[in-house]
């Protein structure tokens, strides 16, 4: 055994007690502390940042684990020099955020959402933990379950999407894919499901805002899919920064004990987000640090990312009472109970290994993969006269758009990532064959006035007037030329992510005129845009022939654009977030409230209805929508009875038929509607989806099992059950379908 395994043994839960009884109280405090990783990347420790959090020496030799840094060779050195000085040689846990992939990049979390298909997420991220184990990582804080249903807000990207059913069965793939059926297999991570809880509904989709939700709604619509993630045995929860019920979550007792620990039945590890603890101060909740730490512990974090407030503070706060050393010793088991899951008792290194992570980053599978599952998360919106795919490799492309030639294909979430990795649409192009292509940035990318927070590297070149003037020309002349035109454009890529709320969702207007201008000179027009949230394409909408969303497409994205361009592949995508008809819509989602004045009972012009003077109340683009290269028709709901029993299933039936003339695979949506309940019940909720694969002219039936179950929600006296009474069964295309079936629950 070599010297590091000399001194650390293989433990089990009553070893792992011993341990801590022999530790001494600083040793258990300190494992209670999270670390950045770059403290470690060189010995000026006590400078800079570290000193002005007020770390010292002692935090670095016995923290409990570190975050943001990876690399097989570096982890190893780390771990072992940090081993050799721990007192009781207790390994270092190694976290950071892979949050669509490591090296590899596969599409958004927003994107992997409109495949529909949680095999595929699993799938990414089974192949983001290879990669990130290899490279010494035993944790990811992934996968954000946080509901979404404001598109304003910039972390819309991180999640898939507005749906209830969709987040859960998503969550619980993502976490299936990290962790396997046993978290210390090679190629294996721990998951941290996050942001605990509903920080995705901040007002006004402003970041770190407050929320506002009643309970029914939190337990309805925001818990089901960090539940889905705990039971498929999430190893750790990471608090959220804003406030629930006017506590922030950091502080909330309510949400992580009352909630979590005792209604959820999470054992494991919760976490502080970053730097959280200290802000309990700038939210008012606190004076001091140490009253902060009081706070967070007692609310029930166990481990502190990034500040010294646990560290400074835990031992002061046992020996005044306010928390018990008992307490600290529970939080202090979970942090040791997730390094012997991980099995970094028997072997701190894990995976990390500098010739496997050499072998298995960026691999040619790795990268096939990153391409099929960018092009399963596509959405065609719009297709008029069949403008694509795009089949005649020899007709003159104008390839037009500040995303034309342009390798930035990855969100402001891909840490380890770079963009010198992707292939670009006009690579992808060329790479499938389009002999008569030619290119055109046409504008920049971002508005002169927009602000990226001080994210992009470099300029985006937009201050020189005359430049911007001559791009728009050349562009504008190519389109003259050609016989269609790709016009790739869309969202800088920091403008969503953290810290990325936009009040204005549209596409910088440099990109609109840009788009305008070609439409002056040829019609057809097939628009690429690339985003990190539902936008207002009403522009868009007006002028291009043919609209594809590509959201970020990760490393593989421009092969995989070529694949859906070019007919190769067909786009089977569909939305996993409504796009808004505009700013003003917003919150919008399918699952809503009929109201006591839905707009369908307006009669004669009559203004007394839940309707806006100025928009229409549905979106651009429901949730569930998106188009084919072929075309699918649906037969009405059959069921095979329309009575349920409480323990009776009922089968409901459609089939569907591929009327096109090419192969395609369509997403089957189940939605059922309580017609009466004693809460108000939403229009219609998603119960079940099945993707088919059609040839030209194939017809399948499809079945889908509803039960009781299916039927339960938080009645009036707060119980989960379901009421008799009468249900809608809908089955179609998307959050639309009116192709329904009726049936009564007997009690
Ligand atoms: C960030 C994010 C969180 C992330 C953490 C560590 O502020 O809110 O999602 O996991 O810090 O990077």
């Amino acid at each position: 055994m070599n010297s590091i395994e000399r001194k650390v043994r293989i433990r089990n839960m009553d070893k792992l007690e011993k341990l801590l009884e022999q530790m001494s109280l600083k040793e258990k405090i300190n494992q209670l502390l999270q670390l950045p990783g770059s403290y470690y990347e060189n010995d000026s420790f006590l400078t800079g940042p570290a000193q002005e959090r007020g770390f010292c020496e002692d935090n670095l030799k016995l923290a409990g684990s570190v975050l943001s840094v990876s690399g097989a060779g570096t982890l190893k050195a780390l771990q072992k020099k940090y081993i050799d000085r721990h007192p009781h040689h207790i390994p270092l846990l190694f976290m950071a955020d892979i949050i669509h992939g490591y090296k590899t990049i596969f599409p958004i979390p927003l994107a992997i959402g409109c495949t529909f298909e949680p095999e595929i997420m699993e799938k990414c991220c089974a192949i983001a933990a290879k990669e990130s184990a290899a490279a010494g990582l035993h944790v990811t804080f992934s996968p954000m379950a946080d509901l979404v249903r404001d598109a304003r807000w910039g972390r819309v990207m991180e999640s898939t999407g507005e749906d209830v059913y969709l987040n859960s069965c998503f969550a619980r793939a993502a976490v299936r894919g990290y962790q396997g059926e046993n978290v210390k297999e090679k190629g294996k991570i721990a998951a941290c499901v996050k942001h605990f809880a509903a920080y995705g509904a901040p007002e006004g989709g402003r970041e770190y805002n407050n929320v506002e939700l009643c309970d029914a709604t939190l337990k309805e619509d925001y818990l089901p899919a960090y539940q889905a993630a705990i039971d498929e045995g999430a190893g750790m929860v990471m608090a959220a920064f804003q406030t629930f019920n006017r506590i922030p979550a950091t502080a909330n007792k309510y949400l992580l004990t009352d909630i979590l620990r005792k209604q959820m039945h999470f054992q494991g590890v919760v976490i502080s987000d970053w730097m959280a603890v200290h802000e309990l101060v700038l939210h008012g909740m606190a004076d001091t640090d140490k009253e902060a730490a009081m706070l967070a512990f007692g609310a029930g974090v166990d481990v502190d990312m990034s500040t010294a407030a646990y560290a400074d503070n835990l031992e002061k706060l046992i020996e005044e009472g306010e928390i018990s050393e008992k307490d600290v010793d529970a939080a202090v088991l979970r942090v040791l109970e997730l390094k012997n899951k991980l099995g970094l008792f028997e072997n701190p290194y894990k995976d990390a290994d500098e010739e496997e992570e050499r072998r298995v980053v960026l691999c040619r599978e790795h990268r096939l993969w990153a391409r099929e599952a960018a092009a399963k998360s596509f959405v065609l919106l719009k297709n008029e006269s069949g403008l694509l795919p795009v089949t005649d490799r020899a007709e003159k492309i104008a390839l037009i758009g500040p995303y034309a030639d342009r390798k930035a294909m990855i969100s402001a979430w891909s840490i380890f990532g770079e963009e010198k990795d992707c292939i670009t649409v006009k690579e992808g192009l060329l790479e499938a064959g389009y002999l008569n292509i030619e290119v055109e940035e046409g504008c920049h990318m971002i508005d002169g006035h927009m602000q990226l927070g001080g994210l992009a590297r470099g300029s985006v070149g937009f201050e020189d007037e005359e430049q911007a003037g001559q791009m728009y020309k050349d562009a504008v002349d190519l389109a003259k030329r050609s016989d269609k035109v790709i016009l790739a454009i869309g969202e800088h890529r920091f403008q969503s992510g953290e810290a990325a709320s936009r009040a204005d969702i549209t596409i910088p207007k440099g990109q609109q005129e840009l788009l305008k201008g070609i439409y002056q000179v040829n019609r057809n027009i097939a628009a690429v845009i690339f985003t990190g949230r539902p936008l207002d394409l009403r522009e868009v909408e007006k002028y291009a022939k043919a609209i594809l969303i590509v959201w970020f497409p990760g490393t593989e994205g421009g092969n995989a654009i070529a694949d859906i361009l070019s007919g190769t592949k067909n786009p089977s995508g569909r939305l996993s977030m409504g796009f808004p008809y505009c700013v003003g819509q917003i919150p919008v989602h399918y699952s809503e409230f009929s109201t006591g004045r839905p707009a369908s009972t307006l009669k004669n012009g009559s203004r007394f209805g839940s309707v806006y003077m100025d928009i229409p109340n549905e979106p651009l683009y429901p949730f569930g929508y998106g188009l084919s290269y072929t075309e699918f028709q649906y037969g009405g709901v059959e069921l095979d009875k329309d009575i349920m029993t409480g323990s009776e299933e009922i089968t409901a039936s459609v089939t569907v038929k591929n009327t096109g003339n090419r192969c395609g695979e369509e997403i089957v949506q189940m939605y059922l509607q309580d017609k009466t309940g004693s809460v108000v019940r939403p229009k219609r909720e998603l119960k079940g989806i099945e993707k088919v694969s059609l040839k030209p002219g194939e017809s399948r039936e499809v079945k889908f099992i509803l039960d009781e179950n299916m039927l339960r929600f938080y009645t009036k006296s707060g119980e989960w059950d379901s009421e008799p009474g009468t249900f809608f069964v809908y089955i179609g295309k998307d959050s639309d379908t009116q192709n329904k079936a009726e049936f009564e629950l007997v009690k």
